[in-house]
């Protein structure tokens, strides 16, 4: 299993959750989160030396998933959050060593199915 972070632009979330849950991904996470990247959050110059680095609103989206559809899920969320303009987000990718159903005890990839029994 594998826990996926993807840090997008708020505007896209929507279409985001959608595309992933075209593609059969049945729970995420998603927080208000601040950063900023390599422009360092639109970064200014000050008498030509000093700059400032400032954080910029995002969206912090968790998946967890099956290896085998870790590929998938990256490829939805980049085709859905890309505009091709500096800030469109990262991706990254996290071993999780195991995932529990609270109700039922159910573990591991069985936790992470939508197999709806009820
Ligand atoms: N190395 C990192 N570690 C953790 N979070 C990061 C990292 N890089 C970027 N982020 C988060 O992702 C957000 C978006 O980053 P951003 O898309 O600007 O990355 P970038 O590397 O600057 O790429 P680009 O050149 O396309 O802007 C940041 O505001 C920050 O919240
Ligand atoms: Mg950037």
């Amino acid at each position: 299993m594998k826990q996926v972070i993807a840090v997008i632009r708020s505007t896209h979330l929507d279409q985001v959750k959608d595309a992933l849950v075209n593609v059969g991904i049945v729970g995420m996470t998603v927080s208000n989160a601040r950063g900023f990247g390599r422009q360092k959050g639109q970064s200014q110059k000050y008498r030509g030396q000093t700059y400032k680095v400032d954080f910029l609103e995002k969206i912090r989206l968790e998946v967890a998933v099956a290896d085998n559809q870790v590929d998938l899920v990256v490829q939805t969320i980049t085709d859905a959050a890309r505009t091709g303009e500096i800030g469109d987000g990262k991706i990254f990718i996290l071993p999780v060593e195991a995932a529990y159903r609270i109700r039922t005890g159910e573990r591991d990839d069985v936790a992470l199915s939508s197999n709806v029994e009820d």
